[in-house]
């Protein structure tokens, strides 16, 4: 998460208190108090029917927490970074070397990993555990570390430079014995920037609201914006969420109703809309509605077209996740990762066919969009976002189901769904159907004029935020659900009872990424940020981590610690569960600016320790030294 998006993530001024909410503080505590019991009681009832795993899962001694610009990991395993931000990703006859003065071109950028590695998926070749793809995201970038000079004197290269460091990339790698490498040059490796065209499909194809000067049609987008979270489809393709793309938009003085609601601002943080028109929202007021999508990409088909699929709904998107019904049919879930927004669901309209990603190009074209309502008794219904339906008319501001869709906040706010705390990452439980959801934190929660808790936010100033769980009744499309906490993340030594939590287990704050491997261990991420790491409620916490759980017994302990200043984000293994890879953002990242690798005390030189280089994201290769699985 971009510090610079910080006031992104809270646009839901809208008036659907939730029925838990309460204007009285000295009834906070009250309701803090009962719905701790609530929670407690929940949790306690809370044997999940059908969990598997016998036995210990979790066979790794827990390490402490972590300080220092150093990656720790257990006794037993051992950890290489690869592929960091300027490596040339492969491209035949188009391989850059970087250069740590930040002196590559935009040019050799757009061959280049990008910057700000999060959402990381591997796609085995021929279903091999020692040879695959690395489908990624890059987030955003730190232009103080980009450029030669910073962030100062921005420039129409610089810009070029900062969109092609955005987006995503695909790369090769193989293993030789132990030792994971990227294979360059590849066939298969591809950046895809703000260049890089992405077919609209869905509903909201070719809408009035989507089309603009340069594509009148309204279904060809140059390029995908903030992408963050991933996950991989049943028919071998790659989900990617578009999450603070409004950032990106200046709009000047003249911002509408539609607009505010999606957090516009006067002037881009990126200053793209300076030099590049396109994200002038003043002159192309429509530019912003093709982002907030989430995209589909084929990454084995290096010829492929990806996706924006509309029928998902447009949100800060931060990934999308696939559950298959018994009879077949795609069930994806989704949150938006911003204070006080929702949680989404779409049920596809026909079953996945065999033949992978060209067999099921219009999959998720056709189906049903939905947002959760938490309530407080522990059941959960899915309100439909259909045109038509209820206040979802022409009157109440939707022409159509496109528009619905392009306003999906909008429309969520009149079914009254239930504001959130920050939805994360998602992850589905194969094995018993439980799927899960970080709510990273919300440190507006019960402010004046904000939302007050409810049952499923249930902490007034959320600083450690918590992960939520819900089975649906029946099957995935089933209309309504139960639910419960998994955990309420913070440290037991904390004063403030809203920052203690009940982990059972290794400390952590501000959960984030999540993922579950083969065995049925949730690995669990975390996000705090650069201005609240290392002091106050979280002083014992230290730098961001990576944890393993088994949600059957809620069991938590430490694997990974990360450099300074950075997240831990993305997680995905071979099919044979003996190699993990993660990614590691923003190592180094400033707590209020950004960074200065000029700077002597700067806070990280991670991985390569130049001297005079600059700290670089990476992915990260975990293996267990005897090539068992990972986690035991
Ligand atoms: Fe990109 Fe919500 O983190
Ligand atoms: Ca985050
Ligand atoms: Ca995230």
């Amino acid at each position: 998460m971009a510090k610079n998006f910080d006031s992104m993530e809270d646009s839901n001024c809208s008036s659907n208190t939730s029925i838990h909410d309460i204007s009285d503080p000295s009834r906070r505590t009250v309701l803090w108090g009962s719905a701790a019991v609530a929670i407690g009681s929940l949790l306690a009832g809370c044997g999940l029917p059908g969990a598997v795993g016998v036995g210990p899962r979790l066979g790794f001694k827990g390490i402490p927490t972590g300080l220092g610009d150093k990656l720790v990991v257990p006794d037993g395993y051992v950890a290489k970074a690869i592929a960091a931000w300027g490596e040339p990703i492969g491209v035949p006859g188009n391989m850059p070397a970087f250069k740590f003065d930040a002196s590559n071109s935009a040019a050799e950028q757009a061959v280049q990993m990008g910057m700000h590695h999060d959402g990381v998926e591997y796609f085995p070749l021929a279903g091999s555990s020692s040879h695959g793809l690395i489908a990624i995201n890059h987030e955003y970038t730190d232009d103080g570390l980009l450029h030669v000079g910073g962030f100062n004197n921005m420039n129409a290269e610089k810009v070029r430079k900062s969109q092609n460091a955005h987006g995503l990339a695909v790369y090769e790698v193989e293993r030789t014995g132990d030792d994971w490498q990227m294979v360059r040059p590849s066939r298969y490796a591809r950046r895809f920037t703000m260049d890089s065209p992405f077919t609209v499909q869905g509903p909201a194809a070719g809408h009035a609201m989507m089309r603009t000067v340069a594509d009148p049609a309204g279904r060809t987008v140059l390029g995908t914006l903030n992408n963050c979270a991933s996950s991989q489809t049943p028919w071998g393709t790659y989900l990617s969420g578009e999450e603070n793309w409004m950032g990106y938009f200046g709009h000047g003085d003249k911002i509408d109703a539609h607009q505010k609601r999606w957090g516009a601002r006067k002037d881009g943080a990126y200053r793209w809309d300076k030099f590049d028109p396109r994200f002038d929202a003043a002159i192309n007021p429509n530019e912003p509605n093709r982002f907030g999508w989430v995209v589909e990409v084929d990454p084995m088909d290096p010829t492929s077209t990806p996706i924006k699929r509309t029928a998902l709904g447009r949100a800060a998107h931060e990934g999308a996740w696939v559950g298959v019904t018994k009879d077949g049919r795609a069930v994806v879930y989704s949150g938006e990762d911003a204070r006080f927004e929702y949680i989404y669901r779409f049920v596809s309209r026909d079953k996945i066919a065999p033949g992978g990603a060209k067999a099921n190009r219009e999959l998720l074209d056709h189906g049903t969009l939905s947002v959760a309502r938490f309530d407080a008794d522990g059941r959960g219904q899915w309100l439909p976002l259909v045109h038509g339906r209820g206040p979802l008319s022409a009157a109440n501001g939707f022409a159509d189901q496109g528009e619905v869709l392009i306003k999906a906040r909008q429309a969520s706010d009149l079914l009254k769904a239930t504001k959130m705390d920050r939805p994360e990452w998602l992850a589905i439980d194969k094995a018993t159907g439980w799927i899960y959801c970080t709510l990273t934190n919300n440190s507006q929660r019960g402010d004046n004029n904000r939302p007050g808790v409810d049952a499923a936010n249930p902490r007034v100033n959320n600083t450690m935020g918590q992960i939520i769980r819900w089975k649906e009744d029946g099957d995935f499309d089933g209309a309504g659900f139960q639910w419960n906490h998994l955990v309420l993340a913070g440290d037991p030594a904390n004063e403030r009872a809203e920052a203690k939590g009940n982990i059972k287990g290794d400390i952590y704050g501000c959960p984030d990424g999540i993922g579950f491997d083969k065995r049925g261990v949730l690995w669990i991420q975390t996000d705090a940020a650069a201005s609240q790491m290392y002091k106050g409620e979280f002083k014992n916490i230290g730098n961001n981590q990576m944890l393993a759980c088994d949600p059957a017994s809620g069991e938590t302990r430490r694997f990974l610690t990360a450099p300074t200043n950075c997240e831990v984000t993305g997680v995905t293994f071979t099919p044979d569960g003996r190699t993990m890879f993660i990614s590691i953002q923003h190592p180094g990242e400033t707590p209020s600016e950004r960074s200065d690798p000029t700077d002597p005390d700067k806070y990280s030189n991670w991985p390569d320790y130049q001297p005079n280089g600059r700290p670089r994201s990476a992915t990260v290769v975990i293996r267990k030294k005897d090539g068992g699985l990972i986690g035991t």
